[in-house]
C-alpha cells in the first residue's frame, strides 16, 4: 500500500504544470512506495493559484511561499520558481526538514548554490535537481550503452541547445513570462537556462570536466524592463560557446543560443567513441542513433533505434513496443525514481551536490568569456 505523500508546490507556470502532471500519473504507472497527495499550490496571484488547483486537483492555493514551507503536515517541498528565488526556499524548506524537488539550474551561482549544498546536507533532507532530459529513455539508453564500453574510448562529446525567442529587440526583460531575459532574476543567460542541460547530461554521460574555453555574446544589450517601464542594459547572455577538456581524455563542444531562427528548442548531442557513435536529438526524443563500426561491412551504417521495446529504460510502464512516449514522460521518471530512492534511505542522482558541479562548470563558462582565458572548473 503507497504510503500519502503531501506536496506543498511553488511555482503554477511552465514547470508547475509539468511537476503536477508527473504528481497525477505516477501511481497510475508506477509502483511507487508513495502516493503524492497534492496539498498546496503556491503562485503569485491567488485567482490564478486557485484556477490552476481546481484545475490539476491541489486542495488549496496560498500566494505566500513561507507558509507551504513552514506547514507542518507538507512532506516535499517543489520548487518551481525563477532562479533568483530557489535558493531562499529550499533553505528554509531543508531547515523545516521537508525533502524538496528543485528546478534548475540550482542557483544564480555556485557560491549560492554551495549554500544550498550545505544547508541540505545539514539537515540529511532527501533532495534532487529536475534535470528531467536524463530520463528521456532514448537518453538513459545512451548511458547504459556507453557504461557496457560498447562505444570504447571516448573522443568526442558534441551537444547543442538552439532556440530562436528572442531574437526581436521588442521582447522585454523582466517580469512574468521573460524574467529569464533579467539577470536578477536568471543569474545568466542561456549557459544557466539551456547549457546547464547539456552539461549535466554530459557529466553523466562521460564524466567531469576539467576546464573550459568559452565566448559569449549579448546580441541585444538593452532592453525595456517588464516591471520598472525602463531601458535596461541586458546582463544575460544571448548566446554561448565552449570548448572543454572532459578528465577522461576526451573533447567536449558545446553551444546555446537563442537566435538561431527556426530552432525552437533544438537539443542535441553526439558522441563519438573508439567502436561506436551516438547521436541524440530532442526533436525526434523517443530514438537514438547509433553507428557501430564493428557490424559487418555490407550493412553498417547509422541506425535510428525506436525507444519503445519493453527491455529499454521506463518503456515496460508504458504502453506496447512500438508506442512511443514524449516529454512529459520524463518528469514522471524522474518522480518514480526521486521517490523510489528516498523510500530506500538512498539520494537521488542528481542531488543538489551533483548539480552544485553542474553550477561550477556554468561559473567557469562565463569567467572564461569575460577574460578570453582557458579557466578551471573551481
Ligand atoms: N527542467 C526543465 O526542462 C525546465 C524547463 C523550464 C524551466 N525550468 C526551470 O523551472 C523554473 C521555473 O521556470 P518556468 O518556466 O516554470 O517559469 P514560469 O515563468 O512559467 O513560472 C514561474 C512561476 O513562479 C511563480 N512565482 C514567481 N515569483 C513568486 C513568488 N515570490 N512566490 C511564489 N511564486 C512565485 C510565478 O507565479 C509563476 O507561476 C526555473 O528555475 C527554470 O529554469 C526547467
Amino acid at each position: 500500500m503507497a504510503k500519502p505523500l503531501n506536496i506543498g508546490l511553488i511555482g503554477y507556470g511552465f514547470m508547475g504544470r509539468t511537476h503536477s502532471n508527473a504528481y497525477n500519473r505516477l501511481t497510475n504507472f508506477f509502483d511507487s512506495p508513495y502516493q503524492p497527495v497534492l496539498k498546496v499550490i503556491c503562485g503569485l496571484e491567488k485567482d490564478v493559484a486557485q484556477a490552476f488547483a481546481n484545475r490539476w486537483g491541489y486542495e488549496e492555493a496560498e500566494t505566500d511561499w513561507h507558509k507551504v514551507v513552514e506547514r507542518p503536515d507538507i512532506d516535499l517541498v517543489d520548487i518551481c520558481v525563477p532562479n533568483n528565488m530557489h535558493a531562499e526556499i529550499a533553505i528554509a524548506a531543508a531547515k523545516a526538514g521537508k525533502a524538496i524537488l528543485c528546478e534548475k539550474p540550482l542557483a544564480l551561482n555556485s557560491a549560492q548554490a554551495e549554500e544550498m549544498v550545505l544547508a541540505i546536507e545539514a539537515a540529511k533532507v532527501p533532495n534532487m535537481v529536475s534535470f528531467n532530459y536524463r530520463r528521456i529513455p532514448a537518453v538513459t539508453l545512451a548511458k547504459q550503452l556507453i557504461d557496457e564500453g560498447r562505444l570504447g574510448k571516448i573522443f568526442h562529446y558534441r551537444s547543442q541547445f538552439l532556440q530562436d525567442w528572442t531574437i526581436s529587440a521588442d521582447v522585454p526583460q523582466g517580469g512574468m513570462a521573460t524574467w529569464r531575459l533579467d539577470v536578477k532574476a536568471a543569474g545568466s543567460g542561456v549557459t544557466g537556462d539551456l547549457l546547464a542541460h547539456c552539461i549535466d547530461t554530459a557529466l553523466w554521460l562521460n564524466g567531469s570536466i576539467a576546464d573550459v574555453s568559452a565566448m559569449t555574446e549579448t546580441f541585444i544589450k538593452q532592453r525595456k524592463h517588464a516591471e520598472t517601464g525602463k531601458v535596461e542594459e541586458v546582463g544575460i547572455d544571448d548566446a554561448c560557446a565552449f570548448m572543454c577538456h572532459f578528465a577522461n581524455g576526451s573533447l567536449g563542444l558545446f553551444e546555446s543560443t537563442r537566435y538561431a531562427r527556426g530552432h525552437k528548442a533544438l537539443y542535441t548531442l553526439e558522441i563519438n567513441g573508439e567502436h561506436a557513435s551516438i547521436r541524440w536529438d530532442l526533436h525526434d526524443l523517443h530514438r537514438l542513433e547509433y553507428f557501430d563500426h564493428r557490424d559487418d561491412s555490407l550493412v553498417r551504417g547509422w541506425r535510428s533505434v525506436h525507444v519503445t521495446d519493453g527491455d529499454m529504460p521506463y518503456m515496460k510502464k508504458w504502453w506496447v513496443p512500438g508506442l512511443q512516449i514524449g516529454y512529459e514522460h520524463s518528469f514522471v521518471h524522474q518522480l518514480a525514481d526521486f521517490l523510489e530512492a528516498m523510500d530506500q534511505g538512498k539520494p537521488c542522482s542528481p542531488t543538489f551536490r551533483e548539480a552544485l558541479e553542474t553550477q561550477k562548470i556554468c561559473d567557469a563558462v562565463l569567467d572564461s568569456a569575460r577574460s578570453r582565458q582557458w579557466t578551471s572548473v573551481g
